[in-house]
């Protein structure tokens, strides 16, 4: 009886990262949902907007590598976390798969509706390949930043309605779900970062994360900008109207960046955590929108059906 309740605490202890607030029984799994059956019946899928379709398209062209990139990232410290951090690890893996999986899909569907995607590409690969050479513990913290941002758009997305409300049915199930899992495993890389900076002072492991979030906040502002006008051009919007539809979009109605302006500084305070605020409730809110399909294992991607395989009729038309 003594020694399991000795054994039971030395547990205990173990699973705790200093200065997480990671809810103690969050459970992070994969819904390997499948979206692409229905494809996208228009071009500009986001209810008609050009503005909102360009950035969500944006969005998506980074998921599979940039996912990949944080998956690869958070595998090589799995082995030395504590084990509720190694198990979330897991569920990060697992879902981030999918995610990819899915993301990959939908962006062939774009290439195959006459997007050439191959410069935003490029860009990509550049800045993933920039990132990759750095020492594990600065792609750590460069995974910990574009997860938050990732998480602040993800919240954002589910808790304001406008931004789904036209959007066609089987897009708006797929995003609000990758947005759900987002939430979900919004504190994983964070958890990751404290454990893996534990030694430091919270001084310099301050600054660190301040200075990467400036930096790649700045290149995802830039980066993700050029793509959105280069598929926004694509799409026969060009010159002011490009420029004054996007800022509107983005900054006036719906505002997705404007909301998330203050979720974004929040990480930059003391003592902050993702899991401060606690807002599983938009996981269940977004579940709300579909049909939720929790299964026990989800498949590795490699056990996946092959994109050639899946149903004809799954691509996004052509435009007149
Ligand atoms: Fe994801
Ligand atoms: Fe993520």
């Amino acid at each position: 009886m003594g020694d399991r309740s000795i054994n039971d605490s030395a547990e205990s202890a173990d699973q705790i990262v200093s200065g997480s607030a990671t809810p103690a029984d969050l459970n992070i799994q994969s819904r390997n949902r499948h979206f692409s059956s229905a494809g996208i019946e228009r071009r500009r899928w986001a209810g008609g907007d050009p503005y909102a379709t360009a950035f969500f398209n944006a969005l998506s062209l980074t998921f599979p590598k940039g996912e990949t990139f944080f998956m690869k990232v958070l595998k090589q410290y799995r082995d030395e976390v504590p084990a509720k951090l190694r198990r979330e690890i897991t569920g990060f893996v697992q879902q981030e798969a999918v995610h990819s999986r899915e993301h990959l899909f939908f962006n062939k569907q774009l290439e195959s509706s006459g997007f050439d995607l191959s410069r935003l590409e490029k860009n990509l690969d550049g800045v993933l390949d920039k990132i990759g050479t750095m020492p594990l513990i600065k792609q750590l913290v460069a995974t910990t930043c574009l997860e938050h941002l990732t998480a602040i758009l993800a919240a954002e997305f589910i808790a304001n309605t406008e931004h789904f409300k036209n959007v066609d049915s089987e897009q708006r199930k797929m995003w609000l779900w990758h947005a759900s899992e987002e939430v979900e495993h919004k504190g994983v890389a964070y958890d990751t970062w404290l454990h893996a900076t534990r030694d430091w002072s919270r001084g310099k492991r301050w600054i660190v994360k301040s200075l990467f979030m400036t930096r790649i906040s700045l290149g995802f502002a830039k980066n993700r900008s050029r793509g959105v006008f280069d598929l926004l051009r694509q799409d026969g919007v060009t010159g002011p109207r490009a420029w004054f539809g996007f800022l509107h979009y983005a900054l006036i109605n719906p505002a997705p960046l404007r909301r998330t302006l203050w979720p974004w500084l929040q990480f930059m305070l003391p003592g902050f955590h993702p899991w401060n605020k606690d807002d599983r409730h938009l996981i269940q809110l977004a579940e709300s929108e579909y049909d939720a399909a929790i299964m026990d294992k989800p498949q590795a991607p490699e056990n996946v059906m092959p994109i050639e395989n899946r149903r004809k009729g799954d691509s996004l038309p052509k435009v007149a």
